[in-house]
């Protein structure tokens, strides 16, 4: 299949997908390589670990991997379960889990703290507080000092509101735009606000 095929029959899919569950999909078609190259920029085979959180068809887990990072270095976590089985199809090095992002905290997924960046595809924007309180703290369970979550909007600001990052010790600096992109959006990062053993060391796995 040509790439142009390729990236037809994803949008189809996508599409597809995003008619039955809009809330959760979130977005009518997957994220354009404008926006994947700011999502990524920050990324590389120095970053070790990466959780992917809902890559859909896999725009930034391609990034990624043009970015230098192994594929073996994966962990995508996604809740619809045909990207689930595309993505373990396409990507059949990396570790796909078919789970709820919110339940990370739930499970042991690396024994220890050597995640170097978290992507996130999430719409948090469509998610309840208390959700997005527990994806970010689950997140940031597995997350190495010096590591950051990167997070896409449409919206005007970051979609993390600021009580839950100073809830969480959390601060966020947009990093880019990515204007080509339909819609348009920003990229903000996510970063502790003092190092690891400053203050508390893991964050409080919270109810989902
Ligand atoms: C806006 S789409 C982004 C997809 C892809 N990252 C992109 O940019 O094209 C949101 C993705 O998050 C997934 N998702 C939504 N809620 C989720 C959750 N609670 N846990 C894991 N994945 C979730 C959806 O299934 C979908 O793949």
């Amino acid at each position: 299949m040509t790439s142009a095929a390729a990236s037809c029959s994803d949008f189809v899919q996508f599409f597809r997908l995003w008619a039955a569950n809009p809330l959760q999909v979130a977005a009518v078609a997957p994220s354009g390589d404008a926006l994947a190259r700011v999502m990524t920029q920050e990324i590389g085979p120095e970053t070790g670990p990466v959780l992917e959180l809902g890559p859909g068809t896999g725009v930034f887990t391609r990034a990624l991997l043009e970015r230098g990072v192994a594929e073996s270095d994966l962990t995508l976590v996604e809740y619809g379960s045909d990207f689930a089985r595309m993505l373990e199809f396409r990507f059949p090095q990396a570790r796909v889990l078919w789970m709820d992002a919110s339940q990370l905290a739930r499970f042991d997924l690396y024994g220890d703290m050597p995640v170097g960046a978290v992507v996130s595809g999430l719409p948090l924007l469509s998610m309840s507080p208390r959700k997005v309180v527990a994806i970010l703290s689950g997140a940031f369970t597995y997350m190495r000092p010096g590591g950051a979550f990167y997070q896409f909007t449409y919206g005007p600001r970051c979609p993390v509101p600021r009580p839950i990052l100073d809830r969480l010790g959390l601060k966020a600096t947009r990093t880019g735009r990515a204007l080509r992109n339909i819609p348009p959006a920003a990229v903000y990062k996510i970063t502790r606000r003092q190092p690891l053993g400053a203050g508390r060391r893991r964050f409080e796995a919270l109810p989902a």
